[in-house]
């Protein structure tokens, strides 16, 4: 292939873990929340996605693989981000209708509830950001390939606004406080299953707005107070409260899971032994040091500080020698980055 005739970009970008959930849409197609999320970006050396384009006039179609699997191109969500970064493109760029093949590989598990497709959508905007030459905030296009996205487009904490426009641009994601700001903390992946997850969070929340009275309690009486309450929390770097606040929250989301009809029950026996688990050690040391959070699936993800690791991790070796352990990811820092970090 002659080379003035190529064009390659690489991006990788990290998974974001929520401490106030997303759950729920006010709009499916433009992947428009009904209440405002907030969460903690990880660093990029244990969990990314990583994606490459390369765009060519002498390619004939476009192709898409993921993990090594061709995809259809045939999937509006893709068809959406593609058609916006398109819109924000100079018209004037040459390559702007060369066809191009796009390569992404996740290094753990794909939709098994950690959060792939919020590192996968956020890098895949970035690499063709990067690709259009495009220097604004794109984190609201992130948002229309997957809602989490947006919130994986900035390191540290992440606040992702509902917004109130009904074209969704104001529904984007900023950073509240940088990694740096709290140093300490650091979070624990316990993953209890990672096959695919039963029903996709798509589908899932789709059917919670459907079918559940309580949800709408918690979008518009909960989730504005827990996110004001968390935001001064990570501000004041106040664990005690960050804490109860993130299992709370946790707990709300599988509470509206099980109100959902037909319910919609992610977590099992071993997210439940954890969770007593974290309820029994915060009891034991008389203050809240590890908070739980469950997204769609079983695995459970630990909040806690630098100090708690090594004797928190006694008690999970306890309770689940390593042998039993399928995998864990241990003490990840948050990421310092602000944006996907661009590999050139
Ligand atoms: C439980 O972002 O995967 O992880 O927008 O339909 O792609 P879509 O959903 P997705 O949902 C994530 C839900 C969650 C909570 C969260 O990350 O805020």
């Amino acid at each position: 292939m002659d080379s003035s005739k190529v064009k390659v970009v690489t991006c990788i970008a990290p998974v974001n873990i929520a401490v106030i959930k997303y759950w729920g849409k006010s709009d499916e197609n433009l992947i428009i929340p009904i209440n405002d999320s907030l969460s903690g970006t990880l660093s990029m050396d244990f969990m990314c996605a990583k994606t490459t384009i390369i765009a060519s006039p002498e390619l004939q179609e476009n192709t898409f693989w993921l993990n090594g699997k061709e995809q259809s191109f045939n999937n509006k969500r893709l068809t959406n981000c593609l058609q916006e970064v398109k819109r924000l493109a100079s018209k004037s760029l040459p390559h702007l209708n060369w066809k191009f093949s796009i390569k992404s590989e996740n290094n753990f598990p794909t939709a098994a509830g950690l959060a792939s497709s919020a590192a996968g959508y956020a890098c895949l905007v970035s690499a063709l950001a990067k690709l259009y030459e495009i220097e604004d905030n794109v984190s609201f296009i992130a948002r229309m390939g997957s809602g989490s996205a947006c919130r994986s487009m900035y390191g540290g904490w992440v606040l992702w606004c509902k917004g109130s426009s009904p074209d969704g641009r104001d529904s984007i994601a900023k950073q509240i406080a940088p990694a740096s700001h709290w140093p300490e903390m650091r979070v624990l992946i316990l993953v209890v299953n990672d096959e695919r997850k039963k029903y996709s969070s798509t589908d899932a929340m789709k059917r919670s707005v459907e079918t559940s009275e309580l949800l709408k309690y918690r979008a518009n009486q909960i989730v504005p107070k827990m996110t004001k309450a968390c935001i001064e929390a990570i501000q004041k770097k106040d664990f005690e409260i960050f804490a109860e606040i993130t299992m709370k929250e946790s707990n709300s989301i599988h509470a509206i899971c099980q109100d959902t009809y037909p319910p919609c029950v992610y977590l099992n026996d071993t997210s439940h032994t954890v969770a007593n688990a974290v309820h029994a050690y915060n009891e034991f040391k008389s203050s809240n040091k590890v908070a739980y959070t469950y997204d769609a699936g079983p695995n459970a993800v630990l909040y806690l500080l630098d100090s708690s690791v090594d004797e928190f991790m006694s008690v999970i070796n306890y309770l689940f020698p390593p042998q039993d352990t399928a995998e864990y990811y241990k003490g990840l820092p948050l990421s310092s980055n602000q944006l996907s970090q661009d590999l050139k």
